[in-house]
């Protein structure tokens, strides 16, 4: 069975669109730990527009599972996390404007700077992830650079609009984790799982840990409303 990582970038975007202290990520990490998921994912991206400096030194404190730190290859991001010493990095690309993480990393083409960003964080024993698209030969060079973990992207096949397309992206991760597994790799998947689409990949024989966010937090925001309400209206009155 897999092991489920939470991504908790959406509790901070809440956070963010006050500027104040609430929903504190940190706190609906403890409460994912508590409810078994088996580790923690922040994005601490350039622009900061979401989880911060603070929330991932807290981070590193509190997770008693894993803390798995989704970040860029950019130079200052890769010191920040040697200081906090994540359990693990998970590597993506980043684009300003982008609303969520797009594609996977591009291996074959910045091998070099990617191979020197893992050296690194490995210096300080993080375990590093690739996080890259169902394609033999990203995945051969994510093995060729000296990682031991990727993640496969399943935002196309989350994305897919019909049975045949779905069915067609299902294929291409199947294949990517069979390929990925034969060279020893571990393989984790995420992007846009939901509660619809996550079980087809859960299943995939081989896949160590899904990384699933935002639909685990939208879901929270309707499985807590009732309740939310009932306890105010109770404070009132
Ligand atoms: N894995 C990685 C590497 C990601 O970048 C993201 C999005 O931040 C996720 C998993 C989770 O995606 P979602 O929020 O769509 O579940």
């Amino acid at each position: 069975m897999p092991e489920l990582g939470v991504n908790i970038d959406h509790v901070a975007t809440l956070r963010q669109a006050r500027g104040g202290v609430e929903p504190d990520p940190v706190a609906a990490a403890l409460i994912c730990e508590k409810a078994g998921c088996n580790s923690l994912v922040a994005h601490l991206r350039e622009d900061r527009r979401h989880i911060n400096d603070a929330d991932i030194k807290k981070l590193r404190r509190v997770v008693k599972t894993r803390f798995n730190l989704e970040m860029s290859i950019n130079q200052n991001i890769v010191q920040i996390a040697r200081k906090i010493r994540p359990h693990q990095a998970t590597l993506v690309p980043e684009k300003r404007q982008e609303l969520t993480t797009e594609g996977g990393l591009s291996v074959t083409k910045n091998s070099a700077k990617i191979k020197r960003a893992v050296e690194l964080l490995k210096e300080k024993d993080i375990d590093v992830s690739l996080f890259i698209d169902p394609d033999e030969k990203e995945i051969y060079e994510a093995k060729a650079i000296g990682v031991d973990i990727i993640e496969i992207h399943t935002g196309r096949y989350s994305l897919a609009v019909n049975r045949e397309a779905t069915d067609i992206e299902y294929r291409k991760i199947k294949n990517a984790i069979d390929y990925s597994l034969s060279l020893g790799l571990v393989v984790n998947a995420g992007h846009g799982l939901n509660y619809l689409n996550a079980k087809r990949i859960a299943n995939i024989k081989g896949v160590n840990e899904l990384n699933i966010g935002h639909s685990i937090i939208s879901r929270a925001i309707f499985s807590g409303l009732y309740k939310a309400v009932k306890d105010m209206k109770a404070l009132i009155k």
